[in-house]
């Protein structure tokens, strides 16, 4: 795991932008896994400038989004669908074709037995699988919407949100109540199948979640641990986030 430790987060989001944009322009036809949550936002900003300046082409590049919520419809503010819409894919020039998000039907919520789900990871499997993924974290140590767990799923599957989750992301919904309890998400497996993991991580409030990262083991009670065993991850964190890790003071900028 490659730790990059940048001053803030217009730092972090150029960073990420550059990583990105690097690995579309070494395969243009990428198959790219994005997140959500407001940590990647700056990043989807600074690729829709390179796209808009005429610097980079997302033409060829094909999507595969980690995570949705159930029980929102695509057009809500708050799902994953509108994010990535609002701030990234009206912006750019990657075929709506290209574009895929995973999505669950309320009344079709079975968390044992999920038809979309297997599609889902089907059509990333016929797509050669994911070129490089972008991860952000959960304060809890989730990724994508893995909770932390005495076992964690491989594949794509719908998943009860903690409690945890569900306050860390009502601040994006007017009351508590109105935070759905489930999600559909990519499982670890479809996560660590991937050729390259890019992880942001940005504010005090991850930081005492990225010293734990940093610091224990692989355990399924800190589901992006499961990462200290793929051999390509690269994590970006800014000062903030940073701030509990027991690194060298210089890498910290
Ligand atoms: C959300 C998403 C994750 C995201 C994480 C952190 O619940 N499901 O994919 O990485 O929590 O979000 P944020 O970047 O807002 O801190």
């Amino acid at each position: 795991m490659e730790w990059r430790i940048v001053k803030d987060y217009e730092e972090l989001s150029l960073m990420a932008a550059r990583f990105v944009a690097a690995q579309v322009k070494n395969k243009p036809n990428s198959v790219l896994g994005l997140a959500t949550g407001s940590t990647p936002i700056g990043m989807y900003r600074e690729l829709t400038r390179m796209v808009e300046r005429g610097e980079l082409s997302l033409q060829q590049v094909v999507t595969f989004n980690l995570d949705e919520y159930i029980g929102l419809a695509p057009d809500h503010p708050q799902s994953y669908h509108y994010y990535m819409h609002h701030h990234f894919f009206s912006h750019v020039d990657i075929p709506a074709g290209q574009i895929h998000l995973p999505y669950v039907e309320k009344g079709a919520a079975q968390e044992e037995d999920c038809e979309a789900c297997e599609a889902y990871d089907r059509m990333i499997e016929e797509h050669g699988g994911i070129d490089l993924q972008v991860l952000g974290i959960g304060r809890n140590g989730h990724i994508g919407f893995n909770e932390p767990s005495i076992s964690l799923e491989v594949g794509t599957h719908i998943v009860t949100l903690t409690e945890e989750t569900r306050q860390a992301n009502a601040r994006f919904f007017q009351r508590i109540e109105e935070v759905p309890t489930h999600a559909v998400t990519m499982g670890v497996g479809s996560i660590m199948k991937a050729e390259r993991i890019l992880l942001l991580a940005s504010g005090s409030d991850k930081k005492e979640v990225l010293a734990r990262l940093y610091a224990e083991g692989v355990r399924t009670e800190l589901p992006a641990s499961l990462l200290h065993v793929h051999q390509d991850v690269t994590v970006i964190a800014d000062r903030e986030a940073a701030a509990w890790l027991p690194v060298g003071e210089s890498l910290k900028g």
